[in-house]
């Protein structure tokens, strides 16, 4: 695997190996569900490459982004030990030096949920998410969508400034306890690990009750408060029950709604969501997972 940190390198690298590219952005401290994305990549592309970019524009919280966990070392064992081809390895000035003044910001879609409670957060990963796509000219990058509304947010920027690259939305994965993976459940003590657990519990009630009939989406938000007020350790930020295009709350659930909350635990912010299928199709285990592997979203047009 080779390592490159600055744009120049990484163009050169790119103009000696042509061949169809799968990317995959990250910020490091990488676990199971970026390893997946890169397995997937592999699949569909001749080459891989990843980045690793704890990207400052895009934590509107100084604190967080200095908490954020870092380990280089092991991050470069891991991907390597995935097929990786090749790793970028940029510092904050090699993507914003001097000068740089120039941002992306995105429409409606990144307006409620994250966006309301991230400010800038959104305008942060569409401008380092087009700077990756433009550096590397892959055919295919690769999201998680356990950040349903960072997914959306990269479709719209690529369907609306037609950028060539196709988005790709992969399932999250889970732990056995339902928690989704994230680089920030390190951070979690042993005790708040196991509090952790009742995001996905919460979304499991709630879909239990959109599968028995339930389709008052307060009703259903309100399944997901009372389920997640049974941890004393969790501090609700949002539950929502929203529209897949617009992610905006809506009055009546529907087959596709985006169930979502953001849940502190301790000093540790965490996100999750599922898709609420039709009723009458039983979840597979683990959950609802959203785009079917092996199909990219070519008009990258659907959340999921
Ligand atoms: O999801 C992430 O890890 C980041 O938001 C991304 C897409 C790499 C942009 O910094």
């Amino acid at each position: 695997m080779n390592s490159v940190q600055t744009p120049a390198e990484l163009r050169a690298w790119r103009a000696a190996h042509p061949a169809a590219l799968g990317l995959v952005p990250t910020m490091g401290f990488l676990h199971e569900g970026h390893l997946s994305l890169v397995r997937r990549a592999k699949a569909e592309n001749a080459l891989v490459a990843a980045s690793i970019f704890a990207n400052p524009a895009q934590f509107n919280n100084p604190a967080d982004l200095a908490a954020y966990p870092r380990d280089i070392p092991r991050d470069l064992a891991l991907l390597a030990g995935a097929g990786c081809d090749l790793v970028f390895l940029p510092e904050p000035a090699d993507m914003y030096p001097p000068g740089f003044d120039t941002w992306v910001i995105p429409g409606a879609i990144a307006a409620p949920l994250e966006g309301e409670h991230r400010p800038g957060h959104f305008r942060g990963v569409a401008t380092v998410v087009l700077k990756l796509f433009n550096l590397f000219d892959a055919q295919r990058a690769y999201f998680g969508q356990k950040d349903a509304q960072q997914l959306a947010v990269i479709r719209s920027m690529a369907r609306d400034l037609d950028l060539p690259t196709a988005v790709i939305g992969c399932p999250t994965l889970r732990e056995a306890d339902g928690l989704a993976m994230s680089s920030r459940n390190s951070r979690l003590s042993a005790v708040e690990r196991s509090a952790a657990a009742v995001l996905y519990r919460a979304l499991s009630a709630a879909r239990r009750a959109w599968l028995a009939g339930e389709a008052d989406a307060e009703a259903l938000r309100a399944t997901m408060r009372a389920t997640l007020a049974e941890e004393p350790l969790a501090r609700t930020e949002y539950v929502s029950v929203a529209h897949p295009d617009s992610l905006l709350e809506l009055e009546r659930a529907m087959p596709g709604a985006v169930l979502s909350m953001a849940v502190n635990i301790g000093r540790t912010r965490l996100i999750d969501n599922i898709v609420l299928e039709a009723a009458g199709v039983i979840p597979p285990p683990g959950g609802i997972q959203s785009t079917a592997p092996g199909q990219p979203n070519p008009d990258n047009r659907a959340l999921s």
